[in-house]
C-alpha cells in the first residue's frame, strides 16, 4: 500500500466514532506507587505492548515490549546495570540489552572482531511523566518521532490529603469512545444506578446546568448537587461540585465543602480498540473518609460495575455497527467529545494551536 493511502486511512479512523485513537496526547498509564524500582511491568496501550518500569534511581520509563531481535517480551527480562552507571533491560531470550531510552547497549553474542554499532538498534521509547502521584504516557502520532511532548500532562485540583483514599479499576469491553460517552451521559442514572443511597429512583427532576469550555474539554460549572442525589449528604455542610472533562478520556468531579475537598478522578486508557481500562482515584481531606471509607468504597465499586455491565450489554447492539441517534440536550456532551477529538486531530495535523470548539451553554434534561 502506498504511504499516502495509509495516511488517508488513519485520518479517517481517528475521526469516525468508535474507531482510532487520539495521538500526540498524554494518557493515564498507572499510579506512581505501582512502579517499583527495578520491576518490569507489561501493559497494553492503544494496541501496543508497553514495558513500563522504574529504574533504580527512581525514574519512570516506557519502551515497546517487543525485543527487536526475535520479539521476546522485554518485560520478562530484568533490569541490569551498565559499566557506565546507566541501567538497561536485558532480554530474557539472548540477553540483548536496551537502555531505558530504548537504545541498544549490548549484544552479548558478538565476538570481539564482529564490529557492529549496536546503538543503531532501538526499541520505541514512549515519553513518560509523573505528576501528582500519577504516571502519564505520551502516545505520539508518529511512532518514530524523537520529539519531546510539547505540553505537560494535566494537573488536577483537589489532590489533597496525601495518598489517594480510594483506587478502583475495571476493564470495559468497548472502544474508548463508547466508554467516554457512557461516563459523561447524564440520563442513564435513574435506570442504571438505582440504589437507595444514591437517589430515589422514582424522582426524576428537570436539571439545568451551565457548561463552559475548559482546557481541551469542558466543565459543568460549580453548582449545588441535585436534590435527588443522596450520596452528597454524607459530606454534610453545603457541598458544591464541578465536573470537568478533558480529552483523551479524563473526567474529574471536584467537590468542596467549606475548606474540605473531594476529588474523584476517572481515567480512561485504551488497551486496544475493543477494550478500555477505567481507573478511579479519589483524594480527600474530608473527615467522612476516616469513618465511612468502606461504605464509600463499596458504593463507588457498585457504580463502576453497573456502568461496566451496561457497556457490555450495549455491545450486543454495537456488534452490528448501527448508526447512533444522539439527542439534545442529554447527548450534547457526547457531541462535544466528538468535536474535541476532531479538532485535536486536525490541529495536530495542520501544526496549529488547538481551538476549543465548545461554546458556553445551559443544558437541560430530566434525570
Ligand atoms: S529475542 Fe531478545 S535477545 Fe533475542
Ligand atoms: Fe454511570
Amino acid at each position: 500500500m502506498a504511504d499516502g493511502d495509509t495516511k488517508t486511512r488513519s485520518k479517517e479512523q481517528t475521526s469516525r466514532f468508535g474507531e482510532g485513537f487520539l495521538t500526540d496526547i498524554w494518557y493515564f498509564a498507572a499510579l506512581s506507587r505501582d512502579l517499583k524500582p527495578g520491576k518490569l511491568q507489561r501493559y497494553e496501550i492503544m494496541g501496543e505492548p508497553v514495558l513500563l518500569g522504574r529504574d533504580r534511581k527512581g525514574a519512570a520509563y516506557a519502551i515497546r515490549d517487543i525485543c527487536p531481535h526475535r520479539a521476546a517480551p522485554l518485560s520478562a527480562g530484568k533490569l541490569v546495570s551498565e559499566a557506565d552507571g546507566g541501567q538497561s533491560v536485558e532480554c530474557p531470550y539472548h540477553g540483548w540489552r536496551f537502555r531505558t531510552d530504548g537504545v541498544c547497549a549490548a549484544i552479548p553474542s558478538l565476538v570481539a572482531d564482529q564490529a557492529m554499532d549496536v546503538s543503531k538498534i532501538r526499541v520505541r521509547r514512549f515519553p513518560v511523566q509523573e505528576s501528582q502521584g500519577l504516571v502519564f504516557i505520551w502516545m505520539a502520532a508518529d511512532p518514530r518521532s524523537e520529539a519531546l511532548p510539547d505540553h505537560p500532562p494535566p494537573v488536577f485540583p483537589g489532590v489533597v490529603g496525601g495518598a489517594p483514599k480510594l483506587v478502583d479499576g475495571m476493564d470495559f469491553d468497548s472502544h474508548i469512545d463508547h466508554a467516554v460517552v457512557g461516563l459523561m451521559d447524564p440520563a442513564h442514572g435513574p435506570y442504571v444506578h438505582q440504589q437507595w443511597w444514591w437517589r430515589s429512583s422514582k424522582s426524576q427532576h428537570e436539571k439545568s446546568k451551565r457548561f463552559e469550555p475548559r482546557e481541551a474539554g469542558f466543565a459543568m460549572v460549580r453548582h449545588e448537587p441535585s436534590k435527588n442525589s443522596r450520596a452528597y449528604a454524607i459530606l454534610g455542610g453545603e457541598p458544591l461540585t464541578e465536573i470537568t472533562f478533558r480529552i483523551p478520556g479524563l473526567r474529574w468531579e471536584h467537590v468542596t465543602v467549606g475548606s474540605r475537598q473531594v476529588l474523584s478522578l476517572t481515567c480512561l486508557t485504551p488497551i486496544h480498540d475493543r477494550k478500555t481500562r477505567i481507573t478511579q482515584i479519589v483524594w480527600s481531606d474530608h473527615p467522612a473518609f476516616w469513618l465511612l471509607k468502606p461504605f464509600i468504597a463499596a458504593g463507588a465499586r457498585a457504580f463502576l460495575r453497573q456502568d461496566g455491565d451496561m457497556v457490555n450489554l450495549q455491545n450486543e447492539g454495537l456488534r452490528y455497527d448501527p448508526s447512533l441517534l444522539w439527542i439534545d440536550d442529554a447527548d450534547r456532551q457526547a457531541k462535544w467529545y466528538q468535536q474535541l477529538k476532531r479538532e485535536w486531530t486536525a490541529s495536530r495535523r495542520e501544526g496549529r494551536p488547538f481551538a476549543n470548539p465548545v461554546e458556553p451553554a445551559q443544558l437541560r434534561w430530566r434525570s
